[in-house]
Parts: C-alpha cells; sequence; structure tokens
C-alpha cells in the first residue's frame, strides 16, 4: 500500500497563525517568564517555531510520551520514554503539543505535570480534532482545530515519516 499526501494546511498559513499565537502568549505572559515543554517528537517543529517568536525570557525542556505504536489509532496507553531534565516547582508552565486527538495523551500528562507544583500550566497545541475527542483536555492556546483526518507534517508522522514536511496534509491510502 503506498501513500499520497495531500496539502491541508500551506506552509504561509501554518506560521501566520503561530505568529498570531505567540502574539497571544506574549500579551498573556507580559512581565513573566515561561518554561515550556515540549513533547517529543511530534511537537518539535512547531515548539520551534513558536519559542522564536516569544519576546518574553524561555527556557525549554523536552519529555517523551507514547500512546500510539506504528500505527494511526490510539492504544489508549501512555507511557514516560523520557522525563523532563528540571523540576517544575513554582514556574510558569507552558506544554507544548502538536496535536490533540482523543485527549487521552495530554490528560495523562497534565495530570501528572500538575503534582509536580508548576505556578502555573498551560496547554499550546498546533492542531486539535475535537471531534475524536474521548477524555477532556483544557486548551489554552490551538492554531488550528481540524476534520478527524490523519494528518502529517510539520512534526507529525505516519510511521515516522513525514516530520519534515513544511506544511501540513492529510495522507491519502491509495
Ligand atoms: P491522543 O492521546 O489521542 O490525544 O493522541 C495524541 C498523539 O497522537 C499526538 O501527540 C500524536 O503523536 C498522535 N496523533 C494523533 N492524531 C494524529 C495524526 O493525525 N497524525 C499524526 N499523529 C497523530
Ligand atoms: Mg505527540
Amino acid at each position: 500500500m503506498s501513500e499520497k499526501i495531500r496539502v491541508l494546511i500551506s506552509e504561509e498559513k501554518v506560521e501566520q497563525r503561530i505568529q498570531e499565537i505567540a502574539d497571544e502568549i506574549n500579551r498573556d505572559y507580559a512581565g513573566r517568564e515561561i518554561h515550556m515543554i515540549c513533547v517529543l517528537k511530534g511537537a518539535v517543529f512547531f515548539m520551534c517555531e513558536l519559542s522564536k517568536r516569544i519576546t518574553v525570557p524561555v527556557s525549554l525542556d523536552f519529555m517523551s510520551v507514547s500512546s500510539y505504536g506504528d500505527d494511526t489509532k490510539s492504544s489508549g496507553v501512555v507511557k514516560i520514554i523520557k522525563d523532563l531534565d528540571q523540576p517544575l516547582e513554582g514556574k510558569d508552565v507552558l506544554v507544548v503539543e502538536d496535536i490533540i486527538d482523543s485527549g487521552r495523551t495530554l490528560s495523562y500528562l497534565l495530570r501528572i505535570l500538575k503534582e509536580r507544583h508548576p505556578y502555573s500550566i498551560r496547554l499550546c497545541t498546533l492542531l486539535d480534532k475535537p471531534d475524536r475527542r474521548v477524555t477532556a483536555v483544557d486548551v489554552d492556546y490551538s492554531c488550528f482545530q481540524i476534520p478527524d483526518e490523519f494528518v502529517v507534517g510539520y512534526g507529525l508522522d505516519y510511521m515516522q515519516k513525514y516530520r519534515n514536511l513544511p506544511y501540513i496534509g492529510v495522507v491519502e491510502f491509495e
């Protein structure tokens, strides 16, 4: 079986929207510092583009969790593959995600991160598929809501491929 990629959101539109969200975050966090947590690997591209546009002081940390095998359906199992290097105590934490689908990964992650006593914790996602939500998640910043289609690019993969695409595309199997 082979795949074709159809452009859903162009590179220009993605970057324009990231700038808008960055402007909003800059306003909301004026006079504070942001401790950004990138959920590997999918959120890496988004985190880079977003953090470059943040004008308040930023520190970065990385975490890797897995809720999927090499499949397009959630297994519902969340595993910590790599934990954060730094403590969260007293920090204004912004979790940066690539996509919220069932919501299982993020609701689990937010729960364990809140136990580390950050001063505040908010969630910023590049994409949101609200139709697929199984577990409720409070999304503070969302660049795009998308329909229930499997997407790749801008960090998102299908079987580890296509993360490097500079746009967001839909995988079409033929
Ligand atoms: P959730 O726990 O179902 O919300 O799954 C979130 C994770 O599933 C994301 O961080 C992605 O890694 C992956 N995922 C969900 N939908 C897609 C998609 O359309 N393309 C690529 N990865 C996806
Ligand atoms: Mg992810």
